[in-house]
């Protein structure tokens, strides 16, 4: 498919495309969410739903993209509408959407790991800093608190978000062949990265106490449902599913390819980071005698780098594994964060067959604003004296939606669409002409049934509970910041609902209506793929 090559780019090596795709999969999520939602819920006990979430969706829905994305030859919203027709194609672009959104705060939260890079040469350690925006007294707050908080209510933090866009989109201007030059650097540095740290907090004294409290079962929690939704939200998140990236990524590599032996390979490198990521952290906060508290935030800038300042070894060793674990977390965040940039944009590329200089340029403008949005009530809003997290609760909100339903409801779709309406034994059968392990015909019954019935448990369980308490209904216990009088703030839980599901269908309704008016050209020239 020489045409294919020429137009939409190819992986050099299908080593470029291990690292690509696993560069995506490993990032934040697998340094600090795990280990949080693996404390959250009570260290040994997420394993079990975590490990039945990834054999029984995670690698099935993975083959599943890198089969739809290669059997087509396009990036996810084209790739449904190929496969399941109009449908098909909004659920695609509501699913970019969605995306877009995490992506927007995750590069914000990027942003912020920048920032405590920066503070990481020194300031950081320090005991603590005026925090002057929240109007408290010089040394009120320890550090790390003090210097993240200052840094969030800062001007300059809002230059980092435009630097960390920038980067991005640097890193897509040529596609596939800047992507794999990128992740060859950055993918090797991470996990070179990581296993320092394991050593590290494996050798502390103490350091292997941390590691038996994460794989002490705690089988009383199963019998939580919220358990099991965090485990299935969780496997999409980490293997970046449900996103449009991996489809997107497995249509630039070449005929040949064993997708299934990729698929297993992506989803192990992950989990393995994953696991190992666990077990650097609990052994290091255990040994400095912390207690990680649940929420991943406070994981990433606060519990973690306290830890680090407790290790032994003084200033220096402070000063080295301070550094050495932001640029850990700043290269895994660039390489997820990279996925999605090319996921939307080669998406709107293959859609109006435009030029990929002037996508990037609208995903930078765009991108950039939604970023600023997730930053910048931190930065305008100095009066907040008394809860400086507005920022971050308009986060949590949107993370509410797209991260916790958003991505398992496009999984739910994905599946019965592909599953009943295009019929999945024909994607496995074109999976299975290259790959060495041959997918049995249980797999279809997988994809048509059990996952989405899984989800469809979940899901309904969990809306449930919302509706129950209707005071939860737009991000449950954020709701109780918004009693003071402050005005249309109060209102953001339910202008973040809005925000998210009217940009996600409206976008996704316009998105699929302008194809008819491009299909002239695309008919010509792509009809055939
Ligand atoms: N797999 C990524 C992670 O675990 O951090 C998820 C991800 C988030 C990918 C945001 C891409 C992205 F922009």
């Amino acid at each position: 498919m020489p045409e294919k090559t020429e137009a939409r780019g190819q992986w050099k090596s299908n080593l470029g495309f291990i690292l690509a795709a696993s560069g995506s999969a490993i990032g934040l999520g697998n340094i600090v969410f795990f280990s949080a939602n693996a404390y959250k819920f009570g260290g040994g006990a997420f394993y079990l739903p975590y490990f039945i979430a990834l054999f029984v969706i995670g690698i099935p829905v993975m083959i599943l993209e890198f089969g739809l994305g290669h059997h087509t030859g396009q990036s996810y919203p084209l790739a449904l509408r190929k496969t399941v027709g109009r449908g098909g194609e909004f659920l695609g672009w509501f699913a970019i959407i969605n995306a877009a959104f995490i992506s927007m705060y995750y590069i914000t939260i990027l942003s912020w790991v920048l920032g405590m890079l920066i503070g990481s040469f020194g300031t950081l350690w320090q005991d603590s800093i005026p925090v002057p925006a929240f109007g408290m007294a010089e040394g009120a707050l320890p550090n790390p608190y003090a210097y993240f908080f200052d840094m969030l209510s800062s001007w300059w933090v809002l230059g980092l978000v435009v630097l960390v866009w920038l980067a991005n989109i640097f890193i897509v201007r040529r596609g596939a062949q800047t992507i794999e030059a990128c992740v060859k650097v950055f993918v090797p540095l991470m996990w070179l990265f990581m296993l320092i740290l394991l050593v590290r907090g494996l050798t502390l004294e103490n350091g292997v106490q941390g590691m038996l409290l994460l794989f002490t079962p705690n089988f009383e929690v199963m019998k939580n449902l919220d358990v099991w939704q965090g485990a299935f939200s969780q496997i999409f998140f980490t293997l970046s599913l449900g996103f449009g990236i991996m489809a997107a990524y497995a249509s630039y590599l070449p005929k040949r390819s064993d997708l299934t032996n990729n698929a297993l390979m992506t989803s192990f490198l992950n989990c393995g980071f994953e696991y190992i990521a666990g077990v650097a952290i609990f052994t290091i906060l255990f040994a400095t005698v912390l207690i990680p508290k649940a929420s991943t935030l406070s994981m990433m800038f606060f519990i973690i780098p306290s830890g680090i300042k407790e290790m032994p070894g003084g200033d220096p060793m402070v000063l080295v594994f301070g550094v050495l674990f932001f640029v850990l977390l700043l290269a895994a965040g660039l390489s997820s964060s990279i996925s999605l940039v090319e996921a939307f944009s080669s998406a709107l590329i293959d859609k109006f067959r435009a030029n990929r200089k002037v996508i990037l340029l609208v995903s930078f403008v765009v991108g950039t604003i939604g970023s600023l949005c997730f930053a910048l009530p931190q930065v305008i809003n100095e009066s907040l004296s008394d809860d400086g997290t507005l920022g971050l609760t308009l986060l949590d909100l949107v993370d509410h939606w797209a991260f916790s339903h958003g991505l398992i409801v496009v999984g739910l779709i994905e599946c019965i669409l592909l599953g009943w309406v295009y019929g999945v034994h024909r994607i496995r059968r074109t999976i299975n002409e290259h790959s060495k392990f041959n997918l049995p015909a249980s797999f279809d019954w997988l994809v048509k049934l059990v996952i989405p019935l899984l989800i469809l448990f979940v899901l309904v369980f969990s809306i449930v509970l919302q509706i129950k308490d209707p005071a939860g209904m737009y991000g449950a216990s954020y709701s109780e910041n918004y009693s003071v009088d402050w005005g249309w703030v109060r209102w953001l839980p339910q202008i973040a609902f809005f925000w998210w599901i009217g940009s996600a269908i409206g976008g996704a309704a316009l998105l699929t209506f302008l194809r008819a008016k491009a299909r002239g050209a695309a008919v010509e020239n792509g009809g055939k793929r």
